[in-house]
């Protein structure tokens, strides 16, 4: 069996978000890719494909350990364990897990969810027990909390229910209708700027300490509620642009997101970095017609450039 398993972009709202605003969230289409077989070995199997890295556990061994000790393989590791002890199953055959992503890690794509969510219905899965959204969702929050001491919804209800959510107070709404129908026909590049220089937590803490922070969630509030309303692209883009405009009052763009940014608003139709800052991605709504000089004037700055569209 193979599993596909969206990332996620936020569209607008971070930072925001932390303190009771809302945030609008997007599926993507550059997935995590995981494939469950069975093996005659009495072992679980764990391949990372893209960093040529394996790891074997007895049958019996996963019930008992602590997947914070297994460094790149505990996301999974913890998916596989936790959805065992919740289907009250004790793994009786072997198997193995292939993992392969396309989701550039550590930039607010939400990679480690997307492998998450992937694992857990990749083993409910391969003992024919279908979970509900709401369960897998579930799940792959515990999971996330379990690893990182913390989590939001965010990231595991976005690459769960797919589409577009928008997230407040650790709670979701799914968002279907004109703007979702508007948001499929929407082409973006997701541009890979730079390493973070910082963890989502400590841009958190630095956000917290400006005055006027929440005259701009405020105006960041004001761009979703146009958001929501638009129908075009144009008008989309400049939005988007807005957000970045506020999102750069609380200090978290840089040198290099602000000129993909700029680049972004001269050859697409509107750009701004998504998730926490610091560095990593921006997300560009395309112009078709000027998009060979758009990925021209990306191609002079050292990035990797991802083309996707919305999953649902
Ligand atoms: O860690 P990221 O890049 O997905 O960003 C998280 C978004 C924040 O609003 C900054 C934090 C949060 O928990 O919502």
């Amino acid at each position: 069996m193979i599993i596909e398993t969206p990332s996620k972009v936020i569209l607008f709202g971070e930072h925001a978000v932390v303190y009771g605003y809302r945030a609008i969230s997007m599926a993507i289409d550059l997935t995590s890719t995981i494939e469950i077989k069975e093996t005659q070995e009495d072992e679980i199997i764990l391949n990372l494909n893209d960093l040529n890295k394996s790891l074997g556990l007895n049958l019996n061994e996963i019930k008992n350990i602590n997947p914070n000790n297994f460094g790149d393989f505990k996301y999974c590791l913890c998916a596989i364990k936790n959805t065992l002890d919740y289907l009250n199953i004790e793994p009786k055959t072997g198997f193995k897990i292939n993992i392969s992503s396309k989701i550039p890690i550590s930039c607010g794509l939400g990679s480690s969810a997307s492998i998450t969510i992937g694992t857990i219905k990749a083993v409910s899965g391969f003992y024919n027990k279908e979970l509900k959204d709401d369960e897998i969702a579930k799940l792959g929050y515990m999971v996330e909390k379990e690893i990182q001491g913390k989590a939001s919804i965010t990231d595991t209800s976005t690459i769960t229910y797919k589409g577009i959510l928008e997230i407040k107070n650790n709670k979701f709404r799914k968002i279907k209708g004109e703007f979702e129908e508007f948001l499929k026909n929407c082409k973006f590049l997701i541009v890979y700027a730079e390493k973070r220089k910082k963890k989502t937590a400590e841009l958190v803490n630095e956000v917290a300490k400006i005055e006027n922070k929440d005259e701009i969630f405020k105006e960041i509030d004001k761009v979703i509620d146009e958001a929501l309303k638009i129908k075009n692209k144009e008008d989309f883009g400049k939005l988007m642009t807005k957000n970045h405009e506020l999102l750069k009052k609380l200090n978290i763009s840089t040198p290099k997101l602000d000129r993909i940014v700029d680049i972004g608003n001269r050859f697409g139709f509107g750009a701004k970095l998504t998730g926490a800052g610091g560095g990593g991605c921006v997300i560009i709504l395309v112009n078709e017609e000027k998009e060979k000089e758009l990925l021209k004037e990306l191609n002079k700055e050292d990035v990797r450039i991802f083309n996707c569209r919305m999953m649902n």
